[in-house]
Order: C-alpha cells, then sequence, then structure tokens
C-alpha cells in the first residue's frame, strides 16, 4: 500500500507560524511522525509540500499511477483553488484531506471549502495527529476496497 501527503503552503513553516493555531511541532517533526506511523503500520509513505499552486496539481497529476491514496492538506488553497479541485476530480483517487486546525470555526473566508467534496473524508481540529488520523483512515478505507 503507497500513500502521498501534499501538504500546501506554509506548512513547512509548522513551528514558526502561529503556535496557538497550529502548535509547536516543526515540519521536521511531522515528517518524522508520520514515516514512524508508516513503518510500524507497514505501509509506504511519501510526504511532498509545494507552496504552488501549479505545482500541486502537477503533483497530483504525476503520481496517481504510483499511489493508492492521497491525503491532502491544500492549506490556503483549500478557500480558493478550482484548480486542485479538479486535479483531485480528474485523477479520482480516494483522498482524505486534513487540516491542523479547527478550519471550519475560524474566519468566514475559510469556510469556503472547494476540496471538501473530491475527499471522502475530512479530518480538522486535532493539530499534527490529525494526519496520523488520516493514515489510519486510508489504510482502512484501502483494505475494505481491497476485499470487496
Ligand atoms: C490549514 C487551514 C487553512 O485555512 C490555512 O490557510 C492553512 C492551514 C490547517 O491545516 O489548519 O495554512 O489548512
Amino acid at each position: 500500500m503507497k500513500i502521498l501527503i501534499i501538504n500546501g503552503p506554509n506548512i513547512n513553516m509548522l513551528g514558526i507560524r502561529d503556535q496557538a493555531i497550529y502548535g509547536t511541532s516543526t515540519y521536521a517533526d511531522l515528517e518524522k511522525m508520520v514515516s514512524d506511523f508508516a513503518l510500524e503500520n507497514n505501509i509506504e509513505l511519501d510526504m511532498l509540500q509545494s507552496n504552488y499552486e501549479g505545482e500541486i496539481v502537477t503533483i497530483i497529476q504525476d503520481n496517481y499511477l504510483k499511489y493508492d491514496g492521497y491525503i491532502i492538506n491544500p492549506a490556503a488553497y483549500t478557500h480558493t483553488s478550482i484548480a486542485i479541485y479538479d486535479a483531485l476530480l480528474a485523477v479520482s483517487k480516494p483522498t482524505i484531506e486534513v487540516h491542523i486546525s479547527d478550519v471550519d470555526n475560524r474566519e468566514d473566508f475559510r469556510k469556503v471549502n472547494f476540496i471538501r467534496s473530491a475527499c471522502f473524508k475530512s479530518i480538522t481540529n486535532l493539530g499534527i495527529n490529525g494526519y496520523l488520523e488520516a493514515i489510519h483512515a486510508m489504510i482502512l478505507h484501502l483494505d475494505k476496497t481491497n476485499e470487496d
């Protein structure tokens, strides 16, 4: 089983950006946490980050044959990007959306979400542990799909 985690703009600034909202863990901490979890669960997992919308679209397009599922935190592009939404629809990979913060209960502009309806599950407000929840949910989903 191969899972790709795709992170959008400023996720590389974890630990530096607003710690009251995003916590004190760094991006390196997140990388270590997810790769340890992947090892324990015997799955292959890669994680990428980009600050560029078009690059995220290209990542989605270029990897759909290489991975069984995507986990995506599109960050601010969640609220603006029809291009990322269209790319997810185009590849129709099982996809889970993750947000570190309680994105649905912050500023009104964050309530606009172009990505959610391209995902079979949405995980919010669990800090970086949301990524572990997402990997776990993806494993269950892919195991079930393979059984059917
Ligand atoms: C975020 C929420 C977005 O609104 C914000 O722009 C981010 C991070 C989250 O993980 O909580 O950069 O996606």
